[in-house]
């Protein structure tokens, strides 16, 4: 679950690399100069920084977020609204930005205490776009962005600056720079905090079309496992997806998620793992219909529907 801000980054650089390859028509030269003014800005990390501060607007944001939630998402619940954002706030202001740890987040986590209902959790590991649909489709699940803290903070990105009060609006270290980033140190509470709640069964997706599908690195890897309880937890069901059009890199038998497998069971965790689950590929088929595994998924479905109507 190593996205949220780094995820923003990534697009960007996508971004940058496609314009490229557009047709050298003499239109595009001036897109071309652009675009390498844009990949100078790319390589160079002072500037690069200075693209992403802490995000614009951000108490608007995360407040209104907040009054969302707890006003349409979810209105059983009671929160002050303002007071998560004082103690948010801080934390974060008038810190070197290098410098928030997780204990710097505790009274903010207090304001905003929740329980959620058992055999919903989900959790990812580089699946995000998958996982938004699979989440919408199958609506009972609960991911960390359905929780208050993930709903309000994210995809936004902040750091505090110690001679001004306040935020740094007009950059933020990478996450790799420091050790207590102020985004990293929040979502790795929340995270931890999401694992150590979940109870029942729990459902993890993973990435087979890469190396490393289960990563120590990664937010499932190096927080949310060891956050996990076996004695609250029924069983752990994994969820190996391999994008349409492969790499097929991993499966439940090959690769890092065996060493995940050994980790439950060492753990006395209860587990199934599942390659090429029917509705994760469905999901992905809609999104990709022309893909060949696609149409022999259509022919099924279309000769099972004239079964029943037979
Ligand atoms: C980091 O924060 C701690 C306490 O919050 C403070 O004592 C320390 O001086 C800070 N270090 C830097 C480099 O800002
Ligand atoms: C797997 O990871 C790759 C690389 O990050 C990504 O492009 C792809 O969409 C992911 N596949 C799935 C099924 O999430
Ligand atoms: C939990 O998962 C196990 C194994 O997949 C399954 O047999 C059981 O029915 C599930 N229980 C619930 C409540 O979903």
């Amino acid at each position: 679950m190593y996205t949220h801000a780094s995820f923003l980054r990534r697009n960007e650089a996508d971004q940058g690399l496609t314009i490229i390859s557009a047709p050298k028509t003499s239109a595009s030269f001036v897109m071309i100069n652009v675009t390498l003014w844009f990949i100078m800005l790319l390589l160079c990390p002072g500037q690069l920084k200075a693209q992403f501060g802490t995000t614009p607007n951000i108490k608007h944001i995360v407040v209104g977020r907040c009054y969302n939630y707890i006003t349409l998402v979810n209105p059983s619940l009671r929160y002050d609204c303002e007071d998560i954002w004082r103690q948010f706030e801080e934390a974060v202001a008038r810190q070197s930005s290098c410098n928030v740890t997780v204990e710097d987040y505790r009274q903010m986590f207090y304001a905003m205490p929740q329980t959620w209902p058992c055999d919903r959790f989900l959790f990812w590991s580089k699946t995000r776009t998958l996982m938004h649909s699979y989440a919408a489709v199958v609506r009972h699940f609960w991911t960390l962005e359905d929780t208050l803290v993930g709903y309000m903070f994210n995809d936004l990105i902040w750091c505090g600056q110690e001679e001004d009060s306040g935020f740094d609006f007009s950059s933020c270290p990478e996450w790799s720079a420091c050790r207590n980033h102020p985004v990293y140190s929040l979502w790795r509470q929340a995270s931890q905090n999401f694992a150590e709640m979940a109870c029942g069964n729990i459902t993890v997706l993973l990435n087979g079309s890469i190396v490393n599908a289960f990563s120590r690195k990664s937010m499932f890897g190096s927080v949310e496992l060891d956050g996990l309880n076996p004695r609250r937890v029924d069983y752990v069901n994994i969820k190996v997806v391999t994008n349409l059009e492969g790499p097929f890199i991993e499966s439940c038998s090959e690769g890092s998620i065996v060493d995940l497998l050994q980790i439950l069971q060492s753990r006395g965790f209860r587990w199934t793992c599942t390659d090429n689950d029917q509705t994760l590929m469905i999901l992905q088929c809609i999104q990709n219909p022309k893909q060949s595994s696609c149409q022999t998924c259509a022919n099924s479905l279309l000769h099972r529907r004239s079964l029943v109507f037979n």
